[in-house]
């Protein structure tokens, strides 16, 4: 029984790993080093360099590890903003490279996967908290590419038994507690690393965009997740498919909202830094709030959080970001 974990070298997978790791598992890793780091990757895990698209390479994976039962999919590229200017980039890598993948994946007999879909698929919500059966509208191409990996593994389960679960992420923020490794993304264009980038002096002041959005201060409302509670929702779920259940997707985020201005001001408590901020134009794509239900994931999955407070998440995030000023250095 061993885990396959695509895109272990991300922000996400690379918390994944470590996490396996803690509990006893050695995960086989690939990543093709895009937008992962080699560095991010424990040394302790087994890596492969490459491109999950790349049949002939997978299908090595595959045939060297034949003990791999689950995959756990984090290859896909994650940005809203840069979905919107270059949507064929992100339905070539998210929704062309699951087809790849799931080629090999019923060749080589695994039928288990577990991957990051997201809160992006719901769209423009029209009530809060939202639940799993609420209609998914994506409003942007990134959240169109994950839905569309969605129905892609619901017909591959139809047709060939390929089992899945969806994990539809919230917005993810925070790093493994000693510091160790964190969020490197270049460009960089998420909230929390840019607000962390102004607290150590690397950028000159926050953007905020828009603050004329239907929430009670104006700027966006978000739901906040710790890449460790992620990792450990990944787990229950593998573990969940080996028990034979059937696929499904689940949120996973906090149930608690936070609007942009409230990350600033607990950013700035965090790290006792004063963060120059300016309120800008609205960005494409996106929506006014996004907070998840997740029960579904506690009740079915056993999930049970630990960072349920955004001042410890912060504060794991700006440990890293103060011990890795340059992120990896491998850029
Ligand atoms: N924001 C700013 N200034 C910045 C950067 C971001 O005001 O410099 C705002 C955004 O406009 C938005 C909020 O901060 O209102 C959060 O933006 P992020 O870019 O950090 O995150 P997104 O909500 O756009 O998207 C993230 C992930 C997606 C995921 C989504 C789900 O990147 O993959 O959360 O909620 F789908």
């Amino acid at each position: 029984m061993t885990t396959l974990v695509l895109g272990g070298a991300g922000y996400i997978g690379s918390h994944m790993v470590k996490r396996l790791l803690e509990k006893g598992e050695t995960p086989v890793v690939v990543d093709n080093l895009v937008t992962g780091h080699r560095a991010a990757v424990d040394p302790q895990a087994k890596f492969y360099e490459g491109d999950l698209a790349d049949q002939d390479f997978i299908r090595n994976v595959f045939r060297e590890n034949p003990d791999i039962d689950v995959v756990i999919h984090f290859g896909a590229y994650s940005l809203v903003p840069e979905s919107m200017k270059k949507p064929l980039k992100y339905f070539d890598n998210n929704v062309a490279g699951l087809i790849k993948l799931l080629e090999v994946m019923k060749e080589v007999g695994v039928n288990k996967l577990v991957f990051s879909s997201s809160a992006a698929t719901y769209g423009i919500p029209d009530k809060m908290p939202i639940k799993e059966t609420d209609p998914q509208n994506p409003i942007n191409p990134y959240g169109e590419s994950k839905l569309m990996m969605e129905k892609i593994m619901h017909w591959a389960d139809e047709a060939y038994g390929m089992k899945f679960v969806a994990l539809r992420y919230f917005n993810v923020a925070g790093a493994w507690p000693d510091g160790s490794i964190g969020e490197d993304h270049i460009p960089e264009t998420h909230l929390m690393p840019i607000i962390l980038q102004v607290a150590q002096g690397k950028r000159d002041k926050l953007q905020i965009y828009g603050d004329d959005y239907n929430t009670p201060d104006g700027t966006n409302i978000r739901d906040y997740v710790h890449p460790i509670d992620l990792a450990d929702a990944h787990i229950l779920a593998a573990d969940y498919l080996r028990n034979g259940n059937p696929s499904d997707a689940f949120n996973l985020g906090s149930s608690t909202g936070f609007s942009n201005l409230e990350m600033l001001k607990a950013a700035r408590e965090v790290t006792g830094k004063e963060i120059p901020a300016e309120i800008a134009g609205r960005r494409g794509g996106d929506p006014d709030t996004l907070i998840a239900a997740f029960d579904k994931a506690r009740r079915v999955l056993g999930w049970n959080p630990q960072y349920d407070d955004v001042h410890k998440l912060i504060e794991t995030a700006w440990k890293w970001h103060s011990s890795h000023p340059e992120g990896y250095e491998d850029k």
